[in-house]
C-alpha cells in the first residue's frame, strides 16, 4: 500500500497541473494514469489557450516550448453569410490574448515536468474503484498492467491501492470520480446538439492571419491552425455522419465555400494526416465535491467545442482546487476546501453560458432566412453596431481574469 497527501486520477491538463502546483508547495501526490504515455502524448484535442492558462503555465515553469513554438493572436474572425468582422482584443480587452498551443503540446509539457520534479506518474494504471470518501483516508484502488511480459507474451496485472487524505478526480468525463459521488448530492444538466464536427489536420500554411469561426448556410465552418505548415479546420456535419462520406477532396471544397468570405480569401490545401468527428455537448453537475474526493476539469463539466473553453476551464477549476489543497496543509483551514465547488462553478456557468452562445450564433441549426437564422443574423450584425457587445465577446473568449 502506497500512503500520499492527494492521490490524483487522471493524467491530462487538470490531473498534471494539479500535481506541479502541489509538488511546489511539499505536498505529496501520486497520479494514477489509465492509458500510456505515449497515448495521451499524442491524443489531439484543441489548442487554445487563454492568458490565465499561459500566465499559470509560465508562472510553473513550463512555458519554454510554449513561448517558442505556441501562436499568440490579438483578435479573431467572426463570420456571416461571407461578411467578415474582427474583434481586436488588444484594444477591448486591455492587452489580453489567446495562444494556440495543442492540447497535447500542453500535455507534453506538463509530463516532462512533473517527472524531472520527481512527482511519481502510474502509466497504465486504471483506478477501479474510489473507497471511504467521508473516512480520515481514503483509498484509490487501481490495477496496472505489467509491461514485462512472460517468454509467451501474457501480460500480468498488478493491483494496487493508494491511501491518501485527499483524491483529486482529473479523469475526464468517462471516469471513475463523477460516478463515486453520491447520487443526490448532485443535480446534471445536459444539451445535446444535433450536430458534430468534422476536424481535419493538414499540412497546409494556414490561410488566415487569426481564426476564424464562420457562419454559412451549408453549416458552421472554423479555421484554426497549429504552426506556420499545419492548418487545423473544421466543418459541421450531421450527428449520423459516417467519416468515410467524406474524400479529403470533400472536405476541402466544403471548407472553401463555408469559409470563402471574398474573392480575395484562398484557401491553402495539402496533405490531410488525421481526421475525425466530435459530437458536441454541454454537460454540468452543480456540486464538484463530497467528503475528500473532488472533481476538476472534464470529470465535472463538458463544453462544445465553439471558443475552446475545456483545457481552460480545467486548468481554472485546478487554481482553486490547489489553492484549497496549499491552505489545508499550510493553516490546518478547510474554508477553500468547502467552498470549492461553489467557487470553481462561477466561472464553469460563465464558459458553459459562452461557449454556448458561440455555438449557437454560428451554426447552422434551421432554415436559412427563418427568423431563428434572422436572430442570429441580428446578433452578428450587432457586434458591428456595438463596442460594448463585441467587448463582451473578446472579454469571454480571452478568459475573465477573474470570476
Ligand atoms: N483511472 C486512471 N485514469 C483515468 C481513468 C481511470 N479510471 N479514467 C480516465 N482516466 C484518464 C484518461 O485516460 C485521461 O488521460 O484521465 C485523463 C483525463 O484527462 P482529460 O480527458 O484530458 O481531462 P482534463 O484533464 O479534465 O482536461 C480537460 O481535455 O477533453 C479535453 O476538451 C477537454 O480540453 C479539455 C481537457
Ligand atoms: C483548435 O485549434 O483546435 C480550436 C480552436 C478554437 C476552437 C476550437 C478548437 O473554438
Amino acid at each position: 500500500m502506497k500512503k500520499t497527501q492527494v492521490g490524483i486520477i487522471g493524467a491530462g491538463p487538470a490531473g498534471l497541473t494539479l500535481s506541479l502546483l502541489l509538488q511546489r508547495q511539499g505536498i505529496d501526490c501520486v497520479v494514477l494514469e489509465f492509458r500510456s504515455r505515449a497515448y495521451v502524448e499524442s491524443r489531439v484535442r484543441a489548442g487554445l489557450l487563454e492568458q490565465n492558462t499561459v500566465d499559470l503555465l509560465r508562472e510553473l515553469g513550463v512555458a519554454e516550448r510554449l513561448e517558442a513554438e505556441g501562436l499568440e493572436h490579438h483578435g479573431v474572425y467572426l463570420s456571416f453569410n461571407g461578411v467578415r468582422q474582427r474583434v481586436p482584443f488588444n484594444e477591448l480587452t486591455d492587452g489580453r490574448c489567446i495562444t494556440i498551443y495543442g492540447q497535447q503540446e500542453v500535455v507534453k509539457d506538463l509530463i516532462e515536468a512533473n517527472l524531472e520534479r520527481g512527482v511519481p506518474i502510474y502509466f497504465e494504471a486504471e483506478a477501479t474503484k474510489v473507497e471511504d470518501i467521508e473516512g480520515k483516508t481514503s483509498k484509490i484502488h487501481y490495477k496496472h498492467e505489467n509491461m514485462v511480459r512472460t517468454l509467451h507474451q501474457a501480460e500480468s496485472m498488478t493491483e494496487g491501492v493508494i491511501e491518501c487524505n485527499f483524491i483529486a478526480g482529473c479523469d475526464g468525463y468517462h471516469g471513475i470520480s463523477r460516478r463515486t459521488l453520491p447520487k443526490d448530492c448532485y443535480q446534471e444538466f445536459s444539451i445535446e446538439y444535433p450536430f458534430s464536427w468534422l476536424g481535419i489536420l493538414a499540412h497546409a500554411a494556414p490561410s488566415s492571419d487569426e481564426l476564424i469561426y464562420a457562419y454559412h448556410e451549408r453549416g458552421f465552418a472554423l479555421h484554426s491552425l497549429r504552426s506556420e505548415t499545419v492548418s487545423r479546420l473544421y466543418i459541421q456535419v450531421p450527428n449520423d455522419e459516417d467519416i468515410e462520406n467524406w474524400s479529403d477532396e470533400q472536405i476541402w471544397d466544403e471548407l472553401e465555400i463555408r469559409l470563402g468570405d471574398n474573392k480575395d480569401f484562398v484557401l491553402n490545401r495539402g496533405e490531410i494526416f488525421e481526421k475525425g468527428i466530435t459530437p458536441m455537448r454541454s454537460f454540468m453537475i452543480d456540486n464538484m465535491q463530497f467528503g475528500n474526493l473532488f472533481l476538476a476539469g472534464d470529470a465535472a463539466h463538458i463544453v462544445p467545442p465553439t471558443g475552446g473553453k475545456g483545457l481552460n476551464l480545467a486548468v481554472a477549476d485546478i487554481r482553486w482546487l490547489a489553492e484549497a489543497f496549499i491552505q489545508f496543509y499550510t493553516t490546518n483551514k478547510r474554508d477553500l476546501l468547502e467552498n470549492y465547488s461553489q467557487n470553481a462553478l462561477r466561472r464553469v456557468w460563465r464558459a458553459q453560458d459562452f461557449s454556448n452562445f458561440m455555438t449557437n450564433l454560428f451554426h447552422k441549426k434551421a432554415e436559412h432566412g427563418s427568423f431563428t437564422n434572422m436572430l442570429q443574423k441580428a446578433q452578428f450584425d450587432y457586434i458591428g453596431q456595438s463596442k460594448a457587445y463585441a467587448t463582451t465577446i473578446a472579454e469571454n473568449y480571452v478568459g475573465l481574469k477573474e470570476i
